[in-house]
């Protein structure tokens, strides 16, 4: 089973950019990619921030490009995003207790998508009705296993502009939440802008790239009070992720989506190679 995931889409960041908005160019050529690249996607789930300012139109937009995907679609909320939107615009996604969170099983894994949003605010949330929801939910299938999707990674990365606080409430109730459950394979997070990876109570979590510009690398200390000069964003290629579970195991890859160009096929001249490779595995 193969799990698209892309993230920050951020649609309508520049609607006056006519006629085709940056952001917009960069999610039609990865949903394409996704769609039309070798690998038959078996679900894409968008990890929150699919529209910077939760209106209406952006969300309408986003789901209208999304419309013809040959394989469902799970959205989910972004501090970006409103619910009452992204609802309306999917309004098949499953909601508890005003949240949007839910969790699917496919192929004996269970799927869990959070909701990080706390409206007004741009770092993460996790409150005590939340930490209740997932707890309940890890308690109900604890040998199932289980991948986590929240938008908001729960650590500090070291971009200070981007980063929470040290041991933000909201942090430690989700951190509580998960630790001990040995089900869950990893965490998949959106929100950073920037590839990376971490643990949290030894369970991997890892942030996948996102579709809109990325949040440049530089992991100095950063003074709000003294605009510095440095770099924010950057047009580094919009990324995506595969998460491959085959019953076993989960294995994530990422993918760029750029111009690049192919250096090598599989072609008879590079038949030994690959022979080769093959003749040594035991
Ligand atoms: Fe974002
Ligand atoms: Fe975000």
């Amino acid at each position: 089973m193969l799990i698209a995931q892309m993230t920050d889409i951020h649609i309508g960041f520049d609607p006056d950019e006519l006629p085709e908005e940056l952001n917009r160019i960069r999610f039609r050529s990865t949903l394409d990619r996704i769609i039309a690249g070798p690998n038959p996607i078996d679900m894409l789930v968008l990890s929150g921030d699919l529209t910077d300012h939760g209106d209406r139109e952006s969300f309408e937009k986003t789901a209208a490009l999304l419309a013809d995907c040959p394989f469902p679609v799970y959205p989910m909320v972004g501090n970006h995003d409103t619910r009452e939107e992204l609802l309306n615009a999917f309004p098949a996604t499953p909601t508890e207790g005003g949240f949007v969170h839910y969790a699917i099983e496919r192929e004996g894994l269970r799927i869990i998508f959070l909701d990080t949003l706390e409206p007004g605010r741009h770092g993460g949330a996790f409150c005590e009705h939340r930490r209740d929801w997932l707890s309940a939910e890890l308690d109900a299938h604890p040998d199932t296993p289980t991948l986590i999707f929240m938008h908001h990674p729960p650590v500090v990365a070291g971009i200070g502009w981007m980063d929470p606080g040290e041991d933000e409430d909201w942090m430690l109730r989700f951190g509580k939440a998960v630790a001990g459950h040995r089900q869950i394979l990893a965490i998949h997070c959106g929100h950073l802008h920037r590839p990376m990876h971490t643990s949290i109570h030894g369970i991997p979590l890892s942030v996948t790239p996102s579709v809109a510009p990325l949040v440049a690398l530089d992991l100095r200390d950063i003074d709000p009070d003294t605009p510095d000069g440095r770099n924010l964003i950057t047009t580094e290629p919009a990324t995506y992720a595969v998460h491959r579970w085959d019953g076993k195991s989960l294995v994530t890859h990422y993918e760029m989506v750029h111009k690049w160009h192919v250096l090598a096929s599989y072609t008879q001249n590079l038949q030994p190679m690959i022979q080769s490779m093959f003749a040594e595995r035991e």
